[in-house]
């Protein structure tokens, strides 16, 4: 070994970074979509129990296995259950590769939205400006989709370049406070429309006559991919948390922070929505019509401040989201790194030129281009960006959850877990017995049901 491995600063650090790789577009977009779906209430709660009952172990789970070895995905899976499960390592190195291959792609939207919104404090909303026309035309337009997502992978590729205490560390010390303060300002003036009581009705009223079987899955499924799991990436943090830190402390603040931004976003977005008459039969049929096409519009002609909390608006999403494409990028700089002994720069370099290669199917996905826009492998998606979308939400991240649960539950000794996570930093409230028990059973039954729910034919992307 060359150097010693680069480590958190501090509790703070990881926790700061670990938060940033959870807080992402799942936040902002896919949670408060599914929500809607669903009916609000009922949906609510069943997610807020999988994320204590499966996440949190989990979470618990990866960033022990990180901690253990000091290694990426792969070593550490291999050097905690057995040398077969670098298989499983690089199962999730291959899901951080797809999915940083068409995030990317929606976290340009967002630059695209920020400059558009900048233009509109300025110029005024254009009347008459059909939302979705917007929207569709700057999808459509293959030059625009490159330039955007190539500029944000040039972002992150810059941020994973100097590493874990001096690029991603500092990242999110600096952007996470603003995001939260972003946050706050809109959730202030979000609460003082006339729709946020019915919001917060829809919200965390529960009725469970409106919760569908398949709603619970998908509250499950997206447990996991709001905090990152089922990939390596929290093993991937996990290794560099020294000694000193405590898993127990740092996972709880993870996840609770996670989830209370995701039901912040919520608040704020159907505050808006049911502030304008007709808005809620208006929303259409997918998240992108919610973030994209809907709220635009409603910061410049019905938010309190909108001129100046939509550009933030789109910060706020572009901030989230830069936090999360970076911990991609290190879950497969981090395996190069690691695995063959490639330095630093130059691995992040080639790994994230790499993906960008498929970037660029991704951003082409709906511009009609032939061929790639036309590649339905499943029924029916559009080009690379949502065959890759189904393939990791439906296959790979339950897959690489289920198979975490039985490294950490049944293939490590008792003794391994018990000591990463009980050695005197562990707040009072934690029992390592619970915490077994919950990953040798509770998480690996519900994410089998996950897993058998989509050989049944159920689509969660
Ligand atoms: N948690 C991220 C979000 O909510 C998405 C995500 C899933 C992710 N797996 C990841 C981000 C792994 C970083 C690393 O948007």
């Amino acid at each position: 070994m060359s150097q010693p491995r680069d480590n958190w600063s501090s509790n703070v650090g990881l926790v700061l970074a670990a938060t940033g790789s959870a807080i992402g577009l799942g936040n902002l977009w896919k949670f408060p979509f599914i929500t809607w779906e669903n009916e609000g209430g009922a949906f609510v709660l069943v997610y807020l129990i999988c994320i204590v009952v499966v996440g949190l172990p989990i979470m618990m789970a990866e960033l022990l296995i990180g901690r253990r070895s000091q290694k990426s995905a792969v070593g550490a899976l291999k050097e905690a259950a057995g040398p077969w499960w670098g298989v499983v390592g690089g199962w999730g190195v291959l899901a951080g590769f797809i999915l940083l291959s068409y995030y990317t792609v929606i976290a340009g939207w967002s630059l695209y939205y920020f400059a558009q919104s900048i233009g509109w404090t300025f110029g005024g909303y254009p009347a008459g400006m059909a939302a979705g026309d917007l929207f569709n035309e700057q999808v459509g337009n293959a030059g625009l989709q490159l330039a955007l997502s190539l500029s944000f992978s040039v972002a992150t590729i810059a941020v994973v370049y100097f590493g874990v205490s001096k690029g991603i560390e500092r990242i999110a010390r600096i952007f996470l406070p603003i995001l939260f303060g972003i946050l706050l300002l809109l959730l202030v003036s979000a609460l003082g429309m006339s729709g946020s009581g019915e919001a917060l009705g829809f919200i965390f009223r529960a009725n469970f006559s409106e919760l569908e079987m398949s709603g619970v899955l998908e509250a499950l499924g997206h447990s996991f991919f709001t905090l990152s799991l089922g990939m390596g990436a929290m093993i991937t943090y996990g290794s560099y948390i020294s000694r000193k830190q405590s898993i127990v402390k740092a996972s709880g603040a993870i996840v609770a922070l996670d989830t209370l931004i995701a039901l912040v976003a919520t608040v704020i977005m159907f505050s808006v929505i049911f502030s304008v008459a007709g808005m809620s039969d208006e929303v259409s049929g997918s998240p992108v019509g919610m973030l994209f096409i809907s709220l635009p519009e409603l910061f410049y002609t019905a938010v309190p401040f909108g001129v100046v909390l939509g550009p933030l608006f789109y910060v706020l999403v572009a901030l989230a989201a830069l936090t999360s494409t970076i911990s991609l990028l290190e879950v497969v700089s981090s395996y190069v790194i690691d695995e063959h002994r490639i330095p630093r720069h130059k691995a992040t370099v080639l790994c994230g030129g790499a993906i960008f290669v498929f970037t660029i199917f991704a951003a082409l996905s709906f511009t009609g281009t032939p061929f790639l826009s036309t590649l339905e492998i499943f029924a029916g998606k559009a080009g690379w960006f949502a065959t890759a979308d189904h393939f990791v939400s439906n296959w790979m991240l339950p897959i690489g959850g289920f198979s975490i649960t039985l490294a950490a539950g049944w293939f490590m000794t008792r003794n391994a877990t018990e000591r990463e996570l009980v050695d005197g930093t562990e707040p009072r409230w934690f029992r390592y017995g619970a915490w077994r028990f919950f990953i040798r059973w509770v998480a690996p039954l519900a994410v089998g049901a996950i897993i058998v729910a989509v050989i049944l034919g159920r689509d969660f992307s």
